[in-house]
Parts: structure tokens; C-alpha cells; sequence
């Protein structure tokens, strides 16, 4: 069965996520590791931890990752999104896990690279900082990644700035390390398209009564989805990580295009990514071709992904 691997700043959609990937019959969910982002490292490794537990795969092994950005410390965690503990304060709710694999994320991302005979997956859907310094450690298991499915970017804006989406914005250096020097094949999951896959109140009051794991994922969202319905004017959920867990665990599912694309590090587009779309016109140095996902058929995912959750 194919392997995957998660790394996560769990984060409500991280939630949604690591669900997934827990209750995925189609891969073998080898390991987790987290990583700073929506909230601080501690709570994103404590979430993680409780999150598995609560899917019932406490033989998951867990490890955490880096508590800041390579470069330059993030200037804002999303709090005021996935509340202060990053579960809309619901985080108590969640059972207690053994406890931490020791040696961090990226000895435990590494071991499973090496031990595995076929190449495995690895779905970042936070920062990309443990996965530039996999990358910077570990050259020589490059092979053994099949692919990065990665939740993040904007094509044609951002989330924490006007130009930035979050996961790239809390970590320029490492995006760029990983996005654009960095030749392991990648797919990019922006919010472009995440925020198409809104799920509205009756997909989760469906997952709300479909069954304990259900209930507690739907009751991390009401200061979530209160969050995203008064940013975009309508009922909705945005779970942008559970869209690129969804290709990791069924690829094929989300319509890609292959673009050449960059990840501004300096000036009021830090954090950005650039895509060329023009036609007819060779990569410019300090751009890398990969896979950008810009569609899918949205009910079926809607659909999926709530039928795994059940
Ligand atoms: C991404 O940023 C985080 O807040 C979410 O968990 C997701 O990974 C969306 O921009
Ligand atoms: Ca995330």
C-alpha cells in the first residue's frame, strides 16, 4: 500500500485533514510531524497527537518539528481563525495520545524515507520549513519522495497579505527552497482553488450526525466557519488542507496544469507566488515547472471527503 506522510500545524482544516489521511483505506499513514503555524508548536504537536488518538491511530508515530521560519520569525500566528489553541478553543475535547516519537521531525520524516522500498508522499500542509530542511539534510533520500503535494499559494492573491497565502507567507526562505530549488516532483494546492471547495452548513451538520469522529471535527468549526461567513458574505468552511490530503490519498481527484512558477522572498509580495503563464515563453531563471492544481469536480470531493469522515 502507498505511504504517506504528513506535516501539519494543526489548525481546524489540519484537523479535517489528518482525519483524512488517519481513515485513509488507500495509504498507509507512516508518520506525522508538525510544524509552527496557525498556533505555536506546542499546540500544533498537542493537537496532532490528540487528533490521531481520536481517529484511533495512536500507532502513528509523531514528531515535532520547528518551532519558527529558517530565516525571519513569522510576524503573526492565525489565532484569530483557529482560535487561541487552534482548535476554536475545543482542544480539550480531544483523548490522549502515548506520546511524542523522540528526535524530531526530521530524523522521523528521514527514517521513513529511508526504510520505505517504494517512494512515499508527503503532504506539507503548513509551513514549508521542515521540508526545506529535509531537503537541505537529507539530499541523498530525494528519490524516495514520489511527490509533495503541498496546500498553499495564491495565484492571484493571498490570505495573510494582499499577495501571500499563510503557509508560504510564515516561511518565504523554506517556500522558496522547496518550490522552486528543489527538484523533487510537486504539486501545488492554492487557495485559488481551495476556496472553491467551501463546504456549507448542511455538509456539516451531516458530518455532525454521521457519528463520534464526525461530531468532534464539526465542533471545532462555528468560530471558524463564523470567520470565513463574514469574510466572504455567505454560510461557508474553507478546509484548504483537506483538499490537497484528498489528491494525496486519491491522486487524480484535483485537474492540474504545469506552470512555471516563483516564491517572492523580498518587498510587499513576500511570501507570494508568481506563476508564468504566458505562452510561448521558456521558464525564466528563478522559476521551477510544477504541478499546479486549478480544479475538480466539487461535489464529488464534497462528497469524499464527508464519506471518510463518517
Ligand atoms: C493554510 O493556512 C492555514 O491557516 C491553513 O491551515 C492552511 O494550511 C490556508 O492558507
Ligand atoms: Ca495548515
Amino acid at each position: 500500500m502507498p505511504r504517506l506522510l504528513i506535516d501539519t500545524d494543526p489548525g481546524v482544516d489540519d484537523a479535517f485533514a489528518l482525519a483524512l489521511a488517519a481513515r485513509a483505506p488507500e495509504v498507509d499513514l507512516a508518520a506525522v510531524t508538525t510544524v509552527f503555524g496557525n498556533v505555536g508548536l506546542p499546540a500544533t504537536t498537542a493537537n496532532a497527537l490528540g487528533l490521531l488518538a481520536a481517529c484511533e491511530r495512536p500507532d502513528v508515530p509523531v514528531a515535532a518539528g520547528a518551532a519558527r521560519a529558517l530565516v525571519f520569525p513569522a510576524v503573526r500566528e492565525a489565532g484569530h481563525v483557529h482560535g487561541e489553541d487552534g482548535l476554536s478553543g475545543q482542544s480539550a475535547r480531544l483523548p490522549r495520545h502515548p506520546g511524542l516519537t523522540p528526535g524530531g521531525a526530521v530524523p522521523l520524516l528521514a527514517r521513513v524515507l529511508a526504510e520505505s522500498p517504494e517512494p512515499v508522499t508527503i503532504a506539507p500542509i503548513g509551513p514549508l520549513t521542515n521540508i526545506a530542511l529535509l531537503l537541505a539534510a537529507y539530499p541523498d533520500l530525494k528519490p524516495k519522495i514520489a511527490r509533495l503535494v503541498v496546500m498553499g499559494g495564491g495565484l492571484t492573491g493571498g490570505n495573510s497579505t494582499p499577495a501571500a497565502e499563510f503557509n508560504l507567507w510564515a516561511d518565504p526562505e523554506a517556500a522558496y527552497r522547496v518550490l522552486v530549488e528543489e527538484d523533487v516532483p510537486t504539486l501545488l494546492v492554492p487557495i485559488d482553488l481551495t476556496y472553491r471547495c467551501a463546504v456549507d452548513g448542511p455538509w456539516l451538520d451531516a458530518l455532525r450526525d454521521s457519528g463520534p469522529l464526525g461530531a468532534l471535527l464539526e465542533s471545532f468549526t462555528p468560530s471558524y466557519r463564523a470567520h470565513y461567513t463574514s469574510l466572504l458574505g455567505r454560510d461557508c468552511t474553507i478546509l484548504h488542507d483537506a483538499v490537497a490530503v484528498a489528491e494525496a490519498i486519491l491522486p487524480g481527484t484535483l485537474r492540474t496544469e504545469r506552470l512555471p512558477i516563483t516564491v517572492q522572498t523580498t518587498g510587499p509580495g513576500r511570501g507570494a507566488v508568481i506563476a508564468d503563464r504566458r505562452l510561448g515563453v521558456p521558464p525564466s531563471p528563478g522559476y521551477r515547472e510544477i504541478d499546479v492544481a486549478v480544479d475538480t469536480d466539487l461535489d464529488a470531493l464534497r462528497a469524499l471527503v464527508l464519506d471518510r469522515l463518517r
